[in-house]
């Protein structure tokens, strides 16, 4: 399906009727609306729509994309530290990612200002700009094959058991920020936390933020198969056990390879413990800052493969195995295996 036709079914003029779209109320804190088949918080909708309608992207635009929960960060951090090595060596007490959080260092295209505030624009080039919107949704002239110019994408996916478990637990954690912040003061008590069943179920019918996680994944792994010079594909997994080779890997393809004295030096690996989780964790904006809804330790939890096990019934990962296989049949995409946690 060629980006943005799906989009543009749900426009009236240029902007977007949310009110006449499908509603998912029982993921709290978020109020769930379903946009060309995805379903996605109610806030971000008036970004999307902008993005949609005003965005302006650059050739030397690197655009990092993500279903929620599955490596965001970790990919924004690496992407950040690889692409501006040369004003910020890794090593430097002063480096970005040392005193603001990925992200803040790197903006999601749908959020609230980035495009009709003029954070994006503001960027000096290349930008890197991050996106939740699955490739079906991505404005025309961001996607691959519309417009002209390089563009490059760099998707990160993840087993969909332990996105879904991380998405319940970083759920919980926002309705949690939410009650503190807001208190009773509208009146109504703070919405109780979504049961990891009731998450459960939500998610096999794709009923989260960004689901169906499956097409998601399934959208940009076809496109990297058709445009493997645009769209790069990484797993999360693969990431782990293996953080210096993707990282070369993803230089390379943000057309910034390492260089031989570079190599020699060790700057990929010190890109790589930078970006740790355990380093990252153990920043001060880490541990101490916050975004708007969430505190900042939030987004560094485990970072494992396999943590699933530990919340979801052997039934329960068969039974949601079995959706996202059944789904998959015919892309030529199957999730590796997830290593125990
Ligand atoms: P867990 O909750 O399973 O631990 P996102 O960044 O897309 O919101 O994904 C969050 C998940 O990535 C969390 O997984 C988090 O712990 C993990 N994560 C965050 N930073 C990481 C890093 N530097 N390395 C590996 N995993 C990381």
């Amino acid at each position: 399906m060629a980006a943005s036709a799906v989009y543009d079914d749900d426009m009236a003029g240029s902007e977007l009727v949310t009110s006449s779209l499908p509603l998912e109320t029982r993921f709290p804190p978020f109020q769930l609306r379903q946009l060309g088949g995805f379903w996605f918080p109610e806030a971000i909708l008036p970004g999307v729509a902008a993005a949609h309608a005003r965005f302006e992207p650059r050739p030397s635009d690197v655009f990092l994309a993500s279903f929620p929960k599955s490596g965001t960060t970790w990919l924004k951090a690496l992407a950040f530290a690889v692409i501006y090595r040369a004003d910020h060596p890794p090593r430097s007490p002063g480096h970005p990612l040392r005193h603001r959080n990925p992200h803040d260092c790197v903006k999601f295209l749908e959020e609230p200002f980035a495009v009709d505030g003029g954070v994006l624009a503001a960027l000096p080039s290349p930008r890197v700009i991050a996106t939740h919107l699955p490739y079906s949704l991505l404005p025309g002239r961001v996607a691959a094959e519309g417009g002209s110019g390089v563009r490059r994408i760099v998707y990160i996916c993840r087993d969909p058991k332990d996105a879904l478990v991380s998405t319940w637990l970083f759920a919980k954690k926002v309705v949690a920020a939410a009650a503190a912040r807001d208190g009773d003061e509208d009146g109504k008590p703070p919405p109780a936390p979504t049961t990891f069943e009731e998450a459960f179920e939500l998610f096999c019918d794709g009923r989260c933020m960004a689901g169906p996680q499956w097409r998601h994944v399934a959208g940009y792994w076809e496109a990297s198969r058709r445009l493997p010079d645009k769209v790069l594909f990484l797993r999360y997994e693969e990431m782990l056990q293996d953080p210096v080779g993707n990282v070369r890997k993803l230089a390379e393809f943000m057309g910034c390879a390492f260089s031989g004295e570079e190599e020699a030096a060790g700057v990929v690996e010190d890109i790589v413990e930078l970006c740790s989780i355990d380093a990252l964790k153990n920043m001060d904006v880490n541990k101490n800052g916050a975004q708007e809804y969430v505190k900042n330790e939030s987004f560094f939890r485990k970072g494992v493969a396999g943590d699933w096990s530990n919340h979801m019934t052997p039934a329960m990962a068969e039974r949601l195995d079995k959706i996202v296989d059944d789904a998959l049949q015919g892309t030529g995409f199957t999730f590796a295996p997830a290593q125990s946690a």
